[in-house]
């Protein structure tokens, strides 16, 4: 470790997932603006590999964003990774973590934050804000490699997939109202039924991208916008602007008869 860096706290705790699941969520830097955007408004890939990742990100708040560029690498012996800042604010603050896998759906996290503190007297304060922080970050991943897991082991609704699926009935549309938005299971696959600007939409309750979980994900523009990476995709046809080939792949829509009823259709 380089010596003008202080070691300004370290944490640690098990998350409950394994160890091939946390690599994963390592290697996955397009989650950092949609799942931490307590910490991060937007980030630009610079390159990526087995070794790990470097980007360009900005930070809240989003009115007066700082700009950094970090990296991330793999130790090529251990199971371990460094989060270095190359640019902005920090720069040369390397955040070390090591994981040790302790049974089939838990890791051990020990991370040591080295800063660049030319007054040391600092390093508590700083310390205890990157502790706050970490423990928020790793609260969100967890969640999200749980039920990623969870969806992968079959205990947990999946992707909705291409089929035919018969037309479910809803009931009359002014009680319906009343309940949206609500989430239907079509033969194992949940549907999120919802009103936008007076209109009845559907569509599927898994991200088609990794799983994500769109129940109460944000509708914006005519699109719902999935919590995990920020992909969106088109109520109306299920296309997403800017990912071509990650689209949803049922389209549900509710439909009228004349008497006042409702139901969901699949196409
Ligand atoms: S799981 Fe990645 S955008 Fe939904
Ligand atoms: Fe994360």
């Amino acid at each position: 470790m380089s010596e003008s860096l202080t070691l300004a706290a370290t944490y640690e705790r098990t998350v409950a997932a394994s160890l091939e699941r946390v690599w994963e969520n390592v290697h996955d830097w397009e989650h950092l603006p949609s799942l931490h955007s307590v910490a991060f408004c937007s980030i630009a890939l610079e390159e990526a590999g087995p070794w790990g990742w470097r980007a360009r990100v900005t930070t809240p708040p989003e009115e007066a964003p700082q700009k950094l560029v970090i990296e991330l690498r793999r130790d090529d012996d251990a199971e371990r990774y460094h989060a270095r800042t190359l640019e902005g604010p920090g720069t040369g603050a390397d955040t070390i973590t090591t994981l040790t896998p302790r049974g089939p759906d838990a890791t051990h996290v020990h991370v040591e934050f080295w800063v660049p503190l030319p007054d040391p007297s600092h390093a508590d304060a700083i310390g205890r804000g990157m502790v706050a922080l970490y423990t928020r970050l790793w609260d969100e991943d967890e969640s999200m490699m749980v039920r990623r897991q969870a969806m992968l082991d079959g205990r947990a609704p999946g992707v909705a997939r291409p089929g035919t699926r018969e037309p479910i009935d809803l009931g009359p549309v002014d009680a319906l109202r009343a309940t949206l938005p609500s989430v239907i299971d079509a033969n194992g696959e949940p549907f999120r039924v919802l009103e936008v600007e007076g209109k009845l939409l559907a569509h599927s309750a898994v991200c088609p991208h990794r799983g994500g979980p769109l129940d109460d994900a944000a509708i914006e523009d005519g699109h719902v916008i999935c919590p995990w990476h920020g992909y969106r995709f088109s109520l109306q046809d299920g296309s997403n602007p800017d990912h071509e080939r990650c689209r949803m792949a049922v389209r549900a829509t509710v439909e009228f008869d004349s008497e006042g009823g409702a139901r969901l259709v699949f196409a």
